[in-house]
């Protein structure tokens, strides 16, 4: 591999991917060219929108290679594919398409691939600040370039409204058993667990006490019992601390194309907020939960056609505001991203 590609997935690695599963897999073709896969292993088969969603990361993995490519100097080619993917596909490697680097003779304008490094999910508690109406602005701009709107609202009784109905939505995910397995499979409870193996939700980004963690998961029955359920959703609420304000991305979401062009729309978005300083959470549950979402929908009164009849989706949703440094997830080294001949 060349110095320049192992620099460029260097940075792109830091992609961000629900549950931290990583599924991006790479093959250097030849010196300029690399293929993208989807590991259909590191897939989330229970989510309803483990399909969308595989495509939106995939989309967010083509997108930083091009920031951190335009640092380096070079134009990228992209031909990408958008073929179906299933899960329970024999071929356990799902082609992306490809990427080929052409030099530019010096760094072509893009925003600024540090924020790759800097950029990640805040689950602490808010300061209850607002974010500037000109950062947001700048971050709608990037959305419509993409055919996509972000809206934001900061009405109390909405924001209030729907980080409740995130918190129903987790607990209720958890009661399901195929999704409760799944999330635990990606759930690291010590320090040491995370740092070994380098992906998944550790306890420490999740601000929860490991033990806590292991238990909530393992004993949800005894959780979800009348005045423990009381206690378990305080003691979440409580991260919730400070929330002021929500956004939201709506736009096409209903074709494979679409959702990997989502995710790059998302990632450009998430770095402009890490430019301007401000803390972001995505909240994914409520759009994969079909409950959650016709109430967000309804909360935030979208006009959503049926994204498969349809045009448009609110399709993603996330937390802004303020908060301090949160503690870094862990990412698979570059080698590990790496295949052989498929
Ligand atoms: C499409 C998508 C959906 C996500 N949904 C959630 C979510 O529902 N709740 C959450 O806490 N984080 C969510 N995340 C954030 C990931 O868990 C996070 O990016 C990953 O753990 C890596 O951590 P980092 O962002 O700090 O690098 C989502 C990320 C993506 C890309």
């Amino acid at each position: 591999m060349t110095a320049v590609w192992t620099r460029i997935l260097q940075a792109a690695r830091r992609y961000p991917s629900p549950h931290n599963s990583q599924p991006i897999r790479v093959r250097i073709a030849d010196p300029d060219r690399i293929e993208l896969y989807y590991d259909l292993d590191r897939g989330l088969p229970a989510e309803p929108y483990g399909i969308p969603f595989g495509h939106v990361c995939a989309g967010i993995f083509v997108e930083l290679v091009a920031i951190a490519a335009h640092a380096e100097g070079s134009d990228v080619i992209e031909n990408l594919r958008y073929d179906d993917m299933a899960f329970d596909g024999s071929d356990r490697l799902h082609p992306l398409g490809t990427i080929t680097l052409v030099p530019a003779g010096g760094p072509v304008p893009d925003l600024d691939a540090e924020l790759i490094a800097r950029r990640c999910t805040s689950r602490l508690p808010y300061d209850s600040r607002t974010v500037e109406p000109a950062a947001l602005a700048q971050l709608d701009v990037e959305a419509r370039r993409w055919g996509h709107r972000l809206a934001t609202t900061t009405d109390r009784p909405v924001v209030d409204e729907i980080v409740r109905i995130n918190q129903r939505t987790l607990f209720d995910d958890i009661a399901n058993p195929a999704v409760r397995h799944e999330l635990a499979t990606w759930l690291r409870y010590s320090h040491e667990e995370a740092a070994r193996r380098r992906d998944g939700l550790s306890a420490a980004c999740l601000g929860v006490p490991g033990r806590v963690l292991h238990w909530f998961v393992e004993h949800h029955t005894w959780w979800s019992r009348p005045g423990l359920r009381d206690v378990a959703r305080w003691l979440y609420l409580r991260s919730m601390r400070g929330v002021r304000q929500l956004a939201w991305i709506t736009g096409p979401f209903a074709t494979t194309a679409d959702s990997v062009r989502a995710g790059r729309a998302f990632i450009r978005c998430w770095l402009l907020l890490t430019a301007h300083g401000v803390a972001m959470q995505p909240f994914g549950s409520v759009i994969t939960n079909p409950r959650a979402h016709a109430a967000l929908v309804a909360a935030v009164a979208e006009n959503q056609t049926d994204p498969h009849d349809g045009q448009e989706m609110t399709w993603m949703l996330m937390r802004i505001g303020y908060s301090p440094p949160p503690p870094r997830s862990h990412r698979l080294s570059v080698d590990t991203l790496l295949v052989e001949a498929v």
